[in-house]
């Protein structure tokens, strides 16, 4: 059990927050298959504060993705505050401040991991956002922003004294992007060092990589990314394998009725015709590894409708049914 403040997240898994993927037909997705905790894409706090339309979008929600994580970014310390209240008005249970985004647009402005490189302003967007959260409040760092200028812990102390209630942990450096390997041992090294809550993150793409980092590192829970998107039953397979049974795989039929119910989540909150076009790009991550997606992801600009999704799967997943699927292909 991981506990976050007041809020109990039973199977300490956690999806990451990702801008242009964890909108809330896709939460309610991997809520379903078995994540404990999901997070709003990154909200930013002068949108929100200037009452923009498009970014309030981000706060839908449903009960049935509760406890919701909202991930907000920004470097003014008022305005991460009065963002703070908005959210929290608005049914977050928990506050997660981005310290990672690398993206120069952002780190320009001192926000996501510009934050990484200003301690003193650090200190003050978490001062001023603890003042006024009344609910658990939570920080998503990298391990730094230059590489090899580490921060994790100076940080993680500070947030621990700050009264933060946990560390999401993604051990790169901003400068890195996503190249290289997310450096577990950080996580345990942070892990020993601070009394909260640290939950780690990077390169989980199976269940066994989620055992083993949490068998390397300790960690308090485990969060995954790029792995659950368009898999997101990896949740279920990771229960299964922490309780020392053999992960379930999903079946070609298995694959096609889950990215089905999605696209009907995605219909629900984007009307039929948005629900199309946003259904493509996932398509691409749900074929990821199957034989002939290529084949497959150059039709799916046909798709107009839940009819034509359906006639468009029948016809790629009748064709390579009779391929012999192994889990080790499907998750290469
Ligand atoms: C497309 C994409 C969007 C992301 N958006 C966010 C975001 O909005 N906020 C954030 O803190 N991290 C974001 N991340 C980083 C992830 O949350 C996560 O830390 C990173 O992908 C490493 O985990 P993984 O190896 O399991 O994917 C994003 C990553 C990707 C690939």
């Amino acid at each position: 059990m991981l506990r976050i403040g007041k809020v109990a997240i039973e199977n300490g898994l956690v999806m990451a927050p990702m801008a242009g993927i964890t909108d809330i037909s896709f939460r309610l997705i991997v809520k379903r298959y078995g994540a404990g905790l999901v997070f709003t894409e990154m909200v930013g706090s002068n949108g929100l504060v200037q009452g923009n339309k498009k970014t309030r979008e981000y706060l839908i929600s449903a009960p049935e993705e509760r406890p919701l994580c909202v991930q907000i970014f920004g470097s003014r310390p008022d305005v991460m505050a009065e963002a703070t209240r908005i959210v929290v008005e608005m049914g977050a249970d928990i506050v997660d401040i981005n310290m990672g985004c690398p993206v120069k647009k952002v780190v320009k402005t001192g926000a996501g991991a510009g934050l990484l490189k200003d301690m003193e302003l650090t200190k003050r967007v978490i001062g001023a956002v603890r003042m006024v959260c009344p609910v658990p409040l939570t920080i998503k760092i990298r391990a730094g922003y230059e590489v090899n200028n580490p921060v994790f812990i100076e940080i993680g102390k500070m947030a621990q004294d700050m009264g933060v209630d946990a560390i999401f942990f993604h051990p790169r450096f901003a400068t890195q992007g996503f190249s290289g390997r997310a450096r577990w041992e950080f996580i345990r090294e942070l892990k020993s060092r601070v009394m909260i809550p640290v939950i780690g993150n990077g390169d989980v793409f199976t269940p066994q990589d989620a055992l083993k980092l949490k068998n390397e590192t300790g960690c308090d829970g485990i969060m995954i990314g790029r792995g659950a998107v368009g898999s997101p039953w990896i949740f279920k397979q990771i229960i299964d394998i922490m309780n020392k049974k053999t992960p379930e795989i999903p079946t070609l039929s298995d694959r096609k009725r889950i990215i089905i119910e999605h696209y009907e989540l995605m219909v629900r909150y984007r009307g039929e015709r948005r629900a199309s076009q946003a259904i493509r790009g996932m398509l691409l991550w749900y074929t990821r590894g199957l034989p002939y997606s290529s084949r497959f992801r150059a039709m799916v600009g046909k798709i107009r409708d839940k009819e034509t999704l359906i006639r468009l799967l029948d016809d790629y997943f009748d064709s390579i049914s009779k391929e012999k699927i192994t889990y080790r292909e499907v998750m290469a």
